[in-house]
């Protein structure tokens, strides 16, 4: 790597000159006492805060900002802290996938138009994470990814339990009758006990480790706990490197290549990782001009060993998955047996991947497990098509009951979300554990936003006679933390004319996971009639709000299969401003 600190700094358009310009740039930055050898060729890099205290897991990322301006400052740079729109799962509504782009523009736009030579994302919650790699891979500038970590274990009852899978456990008991109501509410506290992230292998661990895998952190970024003083050295590190980074013009498009997501792919097939993946990866490839397609995560991810044994899909959580090994440890193991696609794939550190992890340690191999004792043998998503989803749809296998991933059901469908929520309890409802659960109107432009609805609870009184499992199929996303033989963003939409739009009750549905195939069983002619009325048919499912950045939404996104960016945000648009704001 060359190191030129000769090299024009970009933010030098900005306060590299003596003029009317260069005065006013300086002098109103001036009035937060920063002196005046601050401006001659130090890097600037921004930091990029989702801090929010609406976004609990990002609540803390104030002191871990505090660290990174350390590290900057320690190796010559110049710090500048800016807030982005925090897009928090756990309280925004409709769903917070609904300002994931919102929150890539923000971003996008913050650095593009602010002089800035390099910055330092910081991330946590679900959506947090693509948002900021997706606006930053627009602008094409030096980016480093800083987690905020995961929570400690979740404590109830003297057991660890996980953020969310417990949640879905705990409900289906209180529903079947076996826990009593004191308890479920008394399992609320204990949960979410530290700063930091759902501590299951969900979205955001997913995410934290796509981005380690990408090569856009530092190793070990994605597991440290949130409240590990080695997070905030991980913090301080990742600030000294960003600045060298700047000397280097190591910018985003030369880590996040085409290999780069052909090792993420195959990681999230070895961590057990979330659906929600698929649309995240897609959007950030789309910014930075990769092209990825759905059958990739078939012939790249599937046929991977899970071998991460984390909650949904297996037992422990991310301070075990630390403390194992964490993400070096996973990708020592599959590129000891060969199944790291691309060894050479470079990373922020300057370094190739497996340069970072070949001599990574593994401390525990009931959490990191071997290549041939696996959680799962055939792991990664599962991607179906067929008349039902002809754009495509996914299923998780490692959070899937294997029985049912070939399986024929009659349908019990549900026009949308509340519509299943007013059915679902109805002790007379048709429905049997074979019955395969239908749900419509759940996807980017049916909610809008593709909230994470799919894992839809069970029927009661299936529950009280200890169903655990039944198919699903929607159009919706799923929650990372999340399980379930369980069928999701089937593309097109039924908002966006789909056929899962024109199901019935009744009709027939064939899953079958091993070939790929998700067919509802009505022969072409009587699907035509079907759509053809459906069209003529006033749209019950209209938004109920008119304008607004959902208008905006609703007419702009993308489908799933395409990773629900808007239409025009695709691609990556540099960094250069010409004009100057006055
Ligand atoms: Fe924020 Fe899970 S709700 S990480
Ligand atoms: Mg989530």
């Amino acid at each position: 790597m060359t190191i030129d600190k000769k090299r024009p700094l970009r933010s030098a358009e900005w306060f590299g000159s003596n003029d009317k310009n260069g005065f006013m740039y300086r002098s109103w930055m001036k009035n937060q006492g920063i002196p005046d050898h601050e401006f001659q060729g130090k890097p600037m890099i921004g930091i990029c805060n989702t801090w929010s205290e609406l976004t609990p897991c990002n609540a803390h990322f104030r002191k871990i900002a505090e660290h990174v301006k350390a590290g900057i400052l320690e190796a010559g740079g110049f710090p500048v802290e800016f807030p982005v729109f925090s897009s928090g799962e756990s309280n925004l509504r409709p769903t917070a996938m609904l300002t994931r782009n919102l929150a890539s523009i923000d971003v996008e736009e913050s650095i593009r138009g602010n002089p800035m030579d390099a910055v330092v994302l910081l991330v946590g919650c679900d959506k947090t994470t693509p948002a900021l790699l997706m606006g930053a891979a627009s602008c094409d500038i030096p980016a480093i990814v800083v987690t905020g970590g995961p929570m400690l274990n979740g404590k109830h009852n003297g057991k660890d339990i996980g953020s969310g899978t417990a949640v879905w456990q705990l409900s289906e008991a209180v529903k079947a009758g076996q826990i009593s109501m004191h308890e479920f509410m008394s399992a609320e506290a204990g949960m979410s006990r530290s700063a930091g992230t759902c501590n299951t292998m969900g979205t955001a661990s997913t995410m934290a480790c796509m981005a380690e895998a990408l090569g856009t952190s530092l190793p070990h970024n994605a597991a440290i706990p949130a409240v590990d003083a080695r997070r905030y050295v991980l913090a301080h590190m990742s600030g000294m490197r960003i600045v060298e980074m700047v000397w280097e013009d190591l910018r985003l498009s030369k880590i996040l290549t085409r290999a780069a997501f052909e090792n993420a792919i195959r990681v999230n097939a070895a961590i057990g990782g979330s659906t929600n993946a698929v649309i995240h990866l897609k959007a950030i490839a789309g910014r930075i001009g990769v092209n990825l397609e759905l059958e990739d995560w078939t012939n790249i991810g599937r046929g991977t060993p899970t071998i991460v044994d984390l909650q949904p899909s297996g037992r422990f959580l991310m301070e075990e998955f630390y403390y194992a090994g964490g993400l070096p440890g996973v990708l020592r193991r599959l590129g000891d047996g060969n199944l790291l696609p691309h060894k050479d794939a470079l990373t922020v550190n300057g370094k190739s991947i497996w340069e970072n992890t070949l001599s990574a340690p593994v401390y525990n191999d009931e959490v990191i497990r071997t290549l041939d004792n696996p959680l799962i043998a055939d792991g990664g998503i599962c991607i179906l098509r067929g008349n039902l989803a002809p754009r495509g749809a996914v299923l998780k296998p490692s959070a899937a009951s294997p029985e049912l991933m070939q399986h024929r059901g009659r349908a019990v469908v549900f026009e949308d979300f509340d519509h299943y929520k007013t059915r679902i309890n109805d002790p007379d409802l048709d429905v049997d554990a074979s019955s395969v659960l239908v749900m419509k109107n759940c996807g980017p432009k049916g909610y809008p936003g593709m909230a994470e609805v799919g894992n839809m609870g069970l029927p009661p009184k299936l529950l009280a006679q200890g169903i655990k499992d039944m198919v699903r199929i929607s159009d919706a996303r799923m929650s990372g933390t999340a399980y379930g033989t369980v069928v999701l963003h089937v593309a097109p939409e039924a908002a966006a004319g789909g056929p899962l739009g024109i199901v019935q009750d009744g009709d027939w549905i064939e899953l079958d996971c091993h070939a790929g195939r998700l067919h509802l069983d009505i022969s072409d002619v009587e699907m035509a009639q079907r759509q053809t009325a459906r069209a003529a048919a006033v749209d019950t499912n209209a938004p109920t709000m008119k304008g607004g950045y959902q208008q905006l939404y609703i007419d702009r996104v993308l489908q799933a299969d395409e990773g629900c960016d808007f239409d025009f945000l695709v691609g990556c648009r540099g960094s250069a401003v010409p004009k100057h704001s006055h």
